[in-house]
């Protein structure tokens, strides 16, 4: 077993394994996957695949795979903003968990981060994964998510909200420094290319929010609370109709997003951990499950 740099060559297997790791996991977990089969679309594999190329791009020393020479049994993704280290990824092939490999991956992704006062991750509910989240050090604070149809008569007027363009990259960026303590940097780009921005930026406030298919909030960052919600109004106001949405990623700091799901009357339950190290929850925000 040898503990070695992913390269471009190794994506399309590290992404045949994380989808065989995670519905292992869902299945173990009895739980319903998320977008559900038949909503899933190309554009997520995209994504995912733009993403891991994307930070291979960016941080090639903070992503590694296992292989055992008949090929990869394993994977962690990491990356590095200002002075926050976090892990996208992490994924051992079902039947060779428990058995070490997992730390040796996730030994090798923390080193990428060792200069980093911060840290974040978003952690599955897998026992075996919170262990190694907490021996490296990490916080658990448990996330929500809201789902269900959007009552469509309770959405209110959504003023002041415009769609994004490259040019508030520096606006996001602030915000994101103000929020969570790092700026996404390089992130945006990707962002921008891949998911819909709507930005509000008035004297009161301002924010932004990636909206994506399905999930309908990927990431959102504000300067006040009566923004971050317009904000999410704004998205689920664009959610299709008669569909369930799911917002997930929600810590108990951001209860400002409680308040309007159960103003549009979507149902909450509990899915995983923000795991931090070194900082407090991020608020008004809602994190990306791997850009955090
Ligand atoms: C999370 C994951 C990558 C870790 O890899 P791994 O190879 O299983 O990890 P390791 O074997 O190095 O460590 C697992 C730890 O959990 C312990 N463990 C094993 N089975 C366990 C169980 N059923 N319950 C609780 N702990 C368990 C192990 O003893 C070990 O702890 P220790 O080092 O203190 O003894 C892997 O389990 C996985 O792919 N899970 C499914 C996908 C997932 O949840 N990924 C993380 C996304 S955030």
């Amino acid at each position: 077993m040898t503990i070695r740099p992913m390269t471009p060559d190794d994506v399309p297997a590290a992404e045949r394994l994380s989808d065989e790791g995670f519905h292992e996991l869902d299945v173990r977990m009895r739980r319903a996957s998320w977008p559900p089969p038949e909503r899933r679309s190309g554009r997520h594999s995209q994504w995912w695949t733009d993403r891991t190329l994307h930070l291979l791009r960016t941080d090639p020393g903070g992503c590694w795979v296992a292989d055992d020479g008949s090929g990869l049994v394993g994977f962690a993704t990491s990356l590095v903003r200002d002075t926050t280290w976090c892990l996208a990824t992490y994924v051992v092939r079902p039947g060779l968990q428990g058995q070490g490999i997992g730390k040796a991956l996730l030994d090798a992704a923390l080193e990428h981060g060792r200069g980093c006062l911060h840290g974040m991750l978003a952690a599955s509910a897998d026992p075996k994964a919170v262990r190694r989240y907490h021996a490296a050090g990490f916080e658990m604070h448990p996330q929500m998510f809201l789902t269900g149809e959007v009552d469509r008569s309770a959405i209110p007027v959504v003023d002041k909200v415009r769609e994004g363009t490259p040019a508030d990259i520096d606006l996001m960026n602030s915000l994101d420094r103000q929020t969570r303590g790092a700026a996404h940097g390089p992130d945006h780009e990707i962002l921008l290319q891949s998911w819909r921005l709507i930005v509000s930026d008035s004297t009161t406030g301002s924010g932004y929010a990636y909206l994506g298919a399905g999930h309908t909030v990927v990431l959102l960052a504000a300067s006040n609370r009566r923004t971050a919600a317009r904000l999410l109004w704004a998205a689920l106001a664009d959610a299709p109709a008669d569909r369930p949405v799911k917002v997930s990623h929600l810590t108990a700091a951001n209860q400002w997003a409680i308040d309007v799901g159960m103003a549009a009357r979507l149902e909450l339950h509990q899915e995983g951990y923000l795991g931090l190290r070194g900082m407090k929850p991020p608020t008004p925000y809602i994190h990306d499950g791997a850009l955090l």
